[in-house]
């Protein structure tokens, strides 16, 4: 089967959401962030929505937005960082759309999210080793979840972008545009 929505996917900071703007403008795909999503769908924040209910009910309705999301065509989907840590929603990803994987180094990723308090995960932890720690623990799910990997350090969201549709492009992906 052709897949026909692209999933961004990857730690905090790897520029997911602005990617996925540039993207949108260069496929014109519509973009949904699944963060914004279910903060919008909660009437809640984030960092509310874990303190109110904690953090499995968030990850519940991530992969319920997942199962929502497996219908539709065209779209580009930028995940919470946390999305491919569950082998549920990575099969759900995966049987929809191209998964993409964006990286960078945690002094990257630092430098990209420090001053901002709406990601509960890194709240009282802006440090790199703590970044390092939890990347390390994750890249293995993140490196098995993603079928394209483009490292983001020191490079635009539009040479991002563009290597991405390059990479659709490149005919080893079964795309449908
Ligand atoms: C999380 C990443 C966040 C958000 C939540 C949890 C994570 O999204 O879903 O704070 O566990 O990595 P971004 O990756 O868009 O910051």
């Amino acid at each position: 089967m052709k897949k026909c929505n692209i999933y961004l996917i990857g730690f905090m900071g790897t520029g997911k959401t602005t990617v996925s703007r540039k993207l949108s403008e260069l496929l014109g795909f519509e973009e949904i962030d699944t963060d914004a999503w279910i903060a919008c769908q909660q009437g809640q924040s984030i960092p509310e929505i874990f303190e109110s209910y904690g953090e499995h009910f968030f990850r519940d309705l991530e992969t319920e937005l997942l199962h929502r999301l497996g219908k539709e065509k065209h779209k580009i989907i930028s995940c919470g960082g946390g999305m491919a840590m569950r082998q549920e929603n990575v099969t759900l990803m995966q049987e929809s759309g191209v998964v993409v994987l964006l990286t960078a180094e945690p002094e990257t990723i630092l430098h990209r999210v420090q001053g901002d308090d709406s990601r509960p995960i890194l709240n009282g932890n802006m440090n790199v080793p703590y970044i390092q720690e939890l990347l390390a623990k994750r890249l293995p799910y993140y490196e098995a979840a993603g079928e394209i990997a483009v490292a983001t350090d020191s490079r635009s969201p539009q040479e991002i972008a563009e290597e991405i549709e390059k990479k659709l492009n490149s005919g080893k992906i079964y795309f449908d545009f």
